[in-house]
């Protein structure tokens, strides 16, 4: 029985990590955890929820609610991933609509949010056998990983793969705009309060602005590889 670990995946927002630990989950037989869906569908049941005016959110509300919201994936074999499920309700393609996303930054603020999150998402890893990837894995959900990694890649560089992804989708797309927008979620996940985006002290960093898919894939498979033999 070869040794099972944890790998925990934290970096600024749309560098890569998804995809970098779906490859990997799929590669090695492991689960994969998309802990920033999880956020997102708490968001999204506030907003079903009438918890919302706008922007504004009545966080007295949504703390009353919390025990009635239940997340969890199940592997879709069609597209290789697992889907998110609120309440037993497939939400994977409403969790990634501009409206959560504008909103998921106020939710993922509150501390009785996260503690919540946090307890889940240890439960999904107790067995280990786990990729998960966010902005507090490897400092707060799993600090004693076996393997963490922090990836970063330039803001420019990220808002033209954003740009390129929108193009190829035919979405419109403004690369001043994206590139606000970057930098604004990069500021936010670093200066929260709760649970701030901080590299662990043990996590390795990952500068990936010129690295390809299948470089950066091959360079994590090493990493994993390492953990495993010792
Ligand atoms: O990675 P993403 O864009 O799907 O994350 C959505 C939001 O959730 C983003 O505002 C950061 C937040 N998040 C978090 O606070 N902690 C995590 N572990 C994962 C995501």
């Amino acid at each position: 029985m070869m040794k099972k670990i944890t790998i925990a995946i934290d970096g600024f927002s749309s560098c890569g990590k998804s995809t970098m630990a779906k490859d990997l989950a799929k590669k090695i037989g492991y689960v994969y955890v998309d802990s920033g869906a999880m956020y997102r569908a708490v968001t999204l049941y506030a907003m079903e929820n009438r918890c919302f005016n706008d922007h504004q959110l009545d966080v007295e509300k949504l703390r009353g609610m919390m025990d009635n919201i239940r997340i969890s994936f199940l592997f879709n074999p069609e597209t290789g991933k697992p889907d998110t499920y609120l309440n037993n309700r497939k939400v994977e393609t409403e969790i990634r609509s501009m409206e959560v996303s504008s909103r998921v930054s106020i939710v993922a603020a509150l501390d009785f949010v996260r503690a919540e999150m946090v307890a889940q998402q240890q439960a999904f890893g107790k067995e280990k056998g786990v990729v998960m990837d966010g902005r507090d894995i490897g400092t707060t959900v799993f600090p004693d990983a076996e393997l963490k990694i922090f990836l970063t890649a330039s803001p420019e560089i990220r808002a033209q793969r954003r740009y390129e992804e929108l193009k190829a989708k035919r979405q419109e797309a403004n690369f001043d705009d994206i590139l606000a927008n970057v930098k604004e979620r990069d500021y936010i996940d670093q200066h929260r309060e709760v649970s701030p985006l901080i590299q662990a002290d043990d996590a390795i960093l990952l500068d990936n602005s010129h690295l390809t898919i299948e470089q950066q894939n091959e360079w994590l498979m090493e990493q994993y590889q390492l953990r495993i033999e010792n």
